[in-house]
């Protein structure tokens, strides 16, 4: 079923009649499946970044993890889609100033400003990993601007993944829930 890409307010979370009646089920098992081996795969670049074969493979299954999220994005459950979070530049704005506000409203699926972080942490992923492989062939090895590409995608993923923990814990506070805790078992409460 398609989102009306509506936020959640009062009522309008809707009740699946599984675990606790106060959540309701957001992130299916793909979405969390791919998030936090996603992370790690992330932190492990970094730590790996001299380390030659590791590194390289580290890469190819943060890439693998992408594509598979890129996918889901069209065919998966209802939050983890695209059109789900993907809003327009026009909604995101509204939303960025109600944020300024202080009277954005909860959302149970990425928020406009959290569906963009989405779609640029999964983008930075994908061309870090596709210049370190342009790196790798033998057409570009050495090459500099290739190299200088690699590292600046991968420095801008690092510093985007930061943003993207802050914006987490910042929307945590402000609606006073686990965002993190969710993004584990899948549920988030149902009522504002
Ligand atoms: C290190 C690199 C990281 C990357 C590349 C990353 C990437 C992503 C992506 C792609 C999503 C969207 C999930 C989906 O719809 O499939 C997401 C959501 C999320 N991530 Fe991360 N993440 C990173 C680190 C973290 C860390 C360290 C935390 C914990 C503090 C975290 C907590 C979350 C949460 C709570 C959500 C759901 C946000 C929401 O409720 O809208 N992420 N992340
Ligand atoms: C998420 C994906 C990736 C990230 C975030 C990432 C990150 C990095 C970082 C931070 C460096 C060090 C840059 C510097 O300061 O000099 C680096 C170097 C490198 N990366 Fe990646 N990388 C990724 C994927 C890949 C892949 C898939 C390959 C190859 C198949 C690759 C090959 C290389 C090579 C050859 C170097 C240079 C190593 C050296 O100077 O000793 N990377 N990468």
């Amino acid at each position: 079923m398609r989102s009306s890409g509506k936020p959640a307010r009062s009522g309008a979370a809707h009740a699946d009649g599984t675990g606790r009646p106060d959540e309701v089920h957001v992130w299916d098992l793909v979405v969390r499946l791919a998030h936090w081996p996603l992370v790690v795969a992330v932190v492990a670049t970094w730590f790996t970044r001299h380390a030659g074969a590791w590194h390289e493979w580290i890469g190819y299954f943060a890439l693998g993890v992408v594509a598979l999220r890129v996918v889901w994005g069209i065919v998966g459950t209802r939050h983890a889609r695209f059109a789900d979070f993907v809003r327009a530049p026009s909604a995101t704005a509204t939303y960025a100033r109600q944020v300024i506000g202080r009277n954005e409203p909860r959302y149970l699926g990425h928020n406009p400003l959290g569906g963009w972080m989405v779609v640029c942490l999964l983008g930075a992923v994908f061309l870090s990993g596709f210049t370190g492989w342009l790196y790798t062939t033998d057409r570009f090895w050495g090459v500099e601007w290739v190299e200088t590409m690699h590292r600046v995608s991968a420095y801008a993923l690092y510093g985007l993944a930061a943003l993207h923990v802050a914006g987490v814990v910042f929307t945590s506070l402000r609606h006073g829930e686990n965002l993190v805790a969710a993004m584990i078992t899948g549920r988030k409460r149902a009522q504002p």
